[in-house]
């Protein structure tokens, strides 16, 4: 069988039901606590923060299949089907008898897959009558995809973005502004959160973790508005389940099944989506699917955190999740993949590879940033720093390959494309990047303010109104 370059579905081929991997797992992950009472967070918990559905999305362990409700089937189909493509000419570039494949989520104007949980989460705040929406954003591509999705569905939103990007990125803030959010680099003098973490760090480059703290305030101190989220929750995993979904069909339809799946990790969003169908065989005992997640060495949460219970967030307004974590307080380096820069996983990305269902490795950015400069010459796709780790790997992979002679199939998750992010390459290209290994001093700092889950019931210092 021929194979083309690139295997589109129809649109009629976008799935119509997200799948939810937590039907199928044997054990499920600890639940959420609410810190207030060191008990299970249940729907009323969670209902001042987040939306109803997407409350009740979040602690569903049974339903195996959940309907994407037609509005969302019809935004989807503004840029999907996306494309899952053969990488002929990285194959031929690398002289390997593997055969590569990516599931390419970039081709819409987040220049991302974040697009698909935003659409899907817009829809069930519009349907619930709320008026607006907060939320933070890392990379940026988050913060843009959310934008789009309010525009669309005539919801205000604000954004905080981690400042070190907002600087790096300052394009970033015009498309947001474009679809008319407001956007504010993290920490901000905005929230008491914020102004304490300021007053503390004044010349902090932000964290993921402290842009949530501001996002999650301001949410729960505005009428008719909630908090959303891009990426870690099992919501959000649920949604992009969509990204795996399509890749199975589209490689059951030239007859291929991979021997290894390969995303990358931030929070874990695309990588539990992309892996959601491989991971259902394997736990079902169908196949012995590899599945790999690949971090940054600067902020390796799953090979060198620590499972355990910790806040979501700096300012430790959360709900408290069990999860492969570095510590909520943990500062990640001004590292450029700005997406994957998160003290902790998703807590089912944590369990499957607490149990041995998963690998993780971590890399160094410049040889990130290496794979990334060959795939764009070869495939003409120039990635997003963060897509680019998974690059490494299915390279790394690749050539393993060349060396045994072994005919793997490679599928990975090419996230997003790095327009936004030429300060990143123009830095490497200089020869001026450089590799940030945090040392295991470094790694306890964090480790040391882990909270005592036991402890967090009397103190009412900490606690949350989040959660009231
Ligand atoms: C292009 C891209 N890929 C990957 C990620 C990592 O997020 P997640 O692990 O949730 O997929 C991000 C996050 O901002 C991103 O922008």
């Amino acid at each position: 069988m021929s194979i083309p370059y690139r295997i589109y579905l129809d649109e009629e081929q976008i799935p119509k039901k997200y799948y939810n991997i937590r039907a199928d797992m044997p054990e499920q992950h600890d639940p959420l606590l609410n810190p207030t009472t060191d008990q299970p967070a249940t729907l009323e918990d969670l209902k001042p923060v987040f939306c109803d559905e997407l409350a009740k999305q979040e602690l569903d362990t049974t339903t195996r299949y959940f309907d994407i409700p037609k509005p969302v089937q019809e935004f989807y189909k503004m840029f999907r089907p996306s494309p899952l493509i053969r990488a002929y000419n990285l194959e031929k570039a690398l002289g390997t008898p593997a055969k590569i494949y990516y599931k390419f989520e970039g081709n819409n104007t987040s220049g991302s897959h974040k697009l698909n949980s935003a659409a899907a989460q817009v829809h069930y705040a519009k349907e619930q009558g709320l008026t607006s929406l907060t939320t933070e954003t890392g990379a940026g591509q988050w913060g843009t995809a959310l934008s789009m999705a309010c525009a669309f569905y005539n919801l205000d939103l604000t954004v905080y973005m981690v400042r070190g990007s907002a600087e790096q990125k300052p394009y970033r803030k015009s498309v947001i502004e474009t679809f008319g959010a407001d956007i504010i680099p993290s920490p901000s003098n905005t929230t008491a959160v914020g102004r304490s973490i300021l007053k503390e760090h004044p010349d902090t480059g932000g964290s993921l973790g402290c842009a949530i703290s501001e996002a999650v305030e301001t949410a729960v101190n505005t009428p008719n508005c909630r908090y959303v989220l891009g990426s870690v929750l099992n919501q959000v995993l649920l949604h992009q389940s969509i990204i795996g979904l399509e890749s199975k069909a589209a490689m059951d339809s030239i007859d291929e099944y991979p021997d290894v799946v390969i995303g990358c990790a931030g929070g874990g969003s695309n990588l539990g989506g992309l892996i959601a169908p491989y991971m259902q065989d394997k736990l079902k005992e169908r196949s012995d699917v590899r599945i790999v997640a690949v971090e940054p060495v600067s902020c390796p949460s799953l090979t060198r955190g620590r499972y355990v219970y910790d806040f979501c967030d700096t300012g430790k307004i959360t709900p408290l999740a069990r999860m492969y974590t570095l510590g909520s307080q943990f500062m990640p380096s001004a590292d450029h993949a700005g997406g994957l820069r998160y003290h902790g996983m998703s807590p089912i990305l944590s369990k499957l590879y607490h149990d041995g269902y998963m690998e993780a490795v971590s890399v160094q950015q410049t040889k990130v940033f290496e794979a990334a400069v060959l795939f764009a010459k070869h495939e003409t796709i120039l990635p997003a720093p963060e897509s680019a780790h998974a690059i490494r790997t299915a390279i790394d992979e690749a050539m393993e390959c060349k060396k045994t002679g072994e005919e793997k199939t490679i599928l990975f998750g090419l996230t997003g494309t790095g327009y936004f992010d030429m300060q990143a390459y123009s830095s490497y290209l200089a020869g001026k990047m450089t590799d940030y290994i945090p040392s295991d001093s470094d790694l306890e700092a964090g480790f040391n303010q882990l909270p005592n889950v036991e402890s967090i019931k009397s103190s009412s210092s900490t606690s949350v109104h989040s959660m009231t």
